[in-house]
């Protein structure tokens, strides 16, 4: 499953691509692991002065692998599981991270773009973040980096009913740097990236540690886990995800809260 993340390295930048555009670049423990693995790594690397994350086909990614989801919540899914781990390495990474978002940032697609330090959409980027729809919870520390970065009524909209963002609000509301045509995405990326890579690097650094705090992130990170984790195991989620699988519309009403 280790091709489903491609991860390239030219002039001091690492690119990580989501390589699975026949799903969407949903994203499975697999990838987690791939992306938690070179962001790690990529913290003791001189040689890595910039991070550009990235998506094949047409979307960004479609966020969590949903047929994960409901194996982890009927006890099927065995093994460790890696989204924790990339989840704290992006939160906790002091390298510039990049992104470059066409179409749709569904979840974590659109949640691990609080934590890039420039955003790049092309302009028919759609971030959403579903998680209610799934009988979830947000995670990421979006929970509480969301709210800050749009404000709480926002952010409560965004979460609770699941409503796509255009890319022109998400510029708007301080979510993206910068709209560009679609034709034009993966060139402005690489050219801030390559500027980025060029100024002093220990200067960034000490700028991102002051202007984010890594352990009041880690812990939101480990109370939404905790409550994510719950809501798994839920007859609601059970419903969201035979939903998903079946290609209906989940009925919340016929199960208890
Ligand atoms: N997990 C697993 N598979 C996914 C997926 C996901 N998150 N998102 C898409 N796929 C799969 C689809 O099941 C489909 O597989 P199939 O061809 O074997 O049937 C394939 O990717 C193409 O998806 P499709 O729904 O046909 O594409 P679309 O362009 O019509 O719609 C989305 C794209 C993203 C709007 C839609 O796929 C979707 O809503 N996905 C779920 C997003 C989600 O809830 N993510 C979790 C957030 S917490």
């Amino acid at each position: 499953m280790t091709e489903h993340i491609k991860i390239e390295h030219k002039d001091h930048v690492l690119t990580l691509t989501f390589a699975r555009p026949d799903k969407k670049n949903a994203i499975t423990n697999a990838m987690y692991g791939r992306l938690a693995d070179a962001l790690i790594a990529a913290e003791t690397d001189k040689a890595t002065r910039v991070i550009v994350l990235r998506g094949e086909g047409d979307m960004f990614t479609a966020g969590n692998d949903v047929g994960e989801f409901a194996m982890m919540a009927t006890g099927a899914f065995k093994g460790e599981r890696h989204v924790s781990r990339f989840v704290e390495a992006i939160a906790r990474s002091t390298r510039p991270l990049v992104a470059a978002v066409q179409g749709r940032a569904v979840g974590i697609g659109t949640t691990m773009l609080l934590h890039c330090d420039f955003v790049v959409l092309g302009e028919d980027a759609m971030l959403s973040t579903p998680f209610v729809s799934l009988a979830l919870v947000p995670e990421a520390a979006s929970t509480l980096l969301m709210p800050l970065r749009i404000g709480y009524a926002r952010a409560y909209e965004m979460f609770a009913l699941g409503e796509a963002m255009s890319a022109k609000d998400a510029l708007q509301l301080g979510i993206a740097n910068r709209v560009v045509p679609l034709d034009r995405l993966h060139a402005e990326a690489a050219s801030v990236a390559a500027r980025l890579a060029k100024l002093p690097a220990g200067s960034l650094t000490a700028t991102k540690r002051l202007m984010r705090n890594a352990e009041v992130l880690s812990a939101q990170i480990g109370a939404e886990s905790k409550c994510f984790a719950e809501r798994l195991t839920t007859a609601e989620a059970r419903e969201a995800f035979t939903a998903f699988a079946e290609k209906r519309a989940p009925d919340f009403t016929k199960v208890a809260g």
